[in-house]
């Protein structure tokens, strides 16, 4: 079985992080979202994904070389010259992703977290009979989403609304597709939507077939949703396998340690905390609601909330980050600074609080 996932678009929402990797390699609860996707494809027997990308393929395949090895499965790359949206790019894919067996494809957004729920999709899609199979999945604010209207029963896509500006449902699309070749048929090659010229179209024919998603769900492209994701993610691995959160009294909650980390004495760590590979973190530090990557220090008595702490920053002794502070790369904030919601842009030194969410160049 053959996966495409859609990988383009710049990634805006999640700077400063995306001026140092492409969105799908931002770290997400200690590895680049993308491996999340490609794990999950790989367990239910993907040999093969395609990278749709229109920029940067380099630096993408550079880093996803070592996994092809690890995890044993085929990843290559369908660049785009210009932007094709999210359907366009199927068409460009059309023959790596078409071969003799017929067999349906994956599709996914690169920048949405779930439990991957692929194997029961395969179900859903055969037990239907249909063209596509959409996941979907209940929001509070469906807008800034695709809205589907769906038979609850049979799950038959009565119609797909991209964004729509008034309320249509809150049933959203959780941007994961399983498609047969013959959707290939209905895409041109040239900038296309999927959600506004493609699944309109199949659902108008009764042919487009929606599955709700079990378990939990986060398009995780902004700050915000990044952090809530984070939250959903391990609540889920604590049910799932527990043993891979850490425990002991200075733990509250939910928090993944990398086993390279370093923690020092009394500090309080917890809940919904994710430190990464090689972060020294000193004694009598509190985080809580927190991303900190790969090799950050965070030095004595420092406490942290609400925040994401990009790869090799250090937060100085005694300063406190909180309400949605984002540091990209390499950012070093001096002691007993403040900051109140500010987004730091990588290489860059602190040395006075920042009393107000803003940018800081
Ligand atoms: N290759 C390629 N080329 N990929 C693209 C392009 C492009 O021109 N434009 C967007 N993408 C990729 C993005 O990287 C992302 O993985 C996916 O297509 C969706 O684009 P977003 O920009 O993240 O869209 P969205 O979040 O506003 O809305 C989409 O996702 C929602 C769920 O998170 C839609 O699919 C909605 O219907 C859906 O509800
Ligand atoms: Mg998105």
């Amino acid at each position: 079985m053959k996966a495409l996932i859609l990988v383009g678009g710049f990634g805006t929402r999640l700077r400063p992080l995306t001026l140092s990797v492409p969105k799908p390699l931002v770290d997400f609860a200690n590895k680049p979202m993308i491996l999340h996707q490609i794990e999950a494809l790989k367990a239910i027997g993907v040999t093969e994904v395609v990278l749709a990308i229109n920029y940067q393929p380099e630096v993408m395949l550079n880093f996803l070389k070592d996994f092809e090895k690890k995890l044993d499965i085929r990843i290559t790359c369908s660049q785009e010259t210009e932007p094709l949206g999210t359907a366009g790019p199927l068409a460009l894919a059309r023959d790596k992703l078409i071969d003799n067996s017929g067999e349906p494809f994956f599709v996914l957004n690169s920048d949405v977290i779930s439990e991957y729920p692929l194997k029961e999709m395969i179900e859903f899609h055969k037990s239907h009979g249909g063209e596509a199979s959409i996941m979907v999945t209940k929001v509070d604010e469906p807008s800034k989403y695709g809205v589907v209207v769906m038979d609850g029963t049979t799950g038959k896509v009565e119609k797909f609304v991209e964004k729509p500006k008034i309320f249509v449902g809150n049933k959203i699309n959780a941007g994961i597709y399983l498609l047969n070749p013959s959707v290939l048929d209905r895409i041109e090659l040239k900038p296309t939507s999927i959600e506004k010229e493609v699944f309109p179209k199949i659902a108008a024919e009764k042919k487009l077939y929606a599955m709700v998603l079990p378990g939990f769900w986060m398009d995780i492209g902004q700050p915000k949703d990044y952090i809530t994701g984070l939250r959903l993610y391990l609540d889920s691995l604590r049910k799932k396998s527990s043993s891979k959160l850490v425990r002991g009294s200075h733990i509250i909650g939910n928090v993944l340690v990398d086993e390279s980390a370093v923690i020092g004495e009394g500090c309080l760590i917890g809940p919904d905390v994710a430190i990464g590979p090689g972060c020294e973190i000193e004694p009598g530090v509190r985080l809580s609601n927190c991303t900190v990557m790969r090799g950050v220090r965070i030095k004595k008595h420092a406490c942290i909330s609400s925040s994401i702490i990009g790869w090799h920053s250090t937060v100085g002794r005694w300063a406190r980050i909180e309400n949605m502070t984002i540091l990209g790369e390499d950012v070093h904030i001096a002691d007993e600074v403040y900051s109140n919601g500010g987004v730091v842009l990588p290489h860059k030194e602190i040395k006075s609080s920042i009393l107000k969410p803003e940018i800081v160049m």
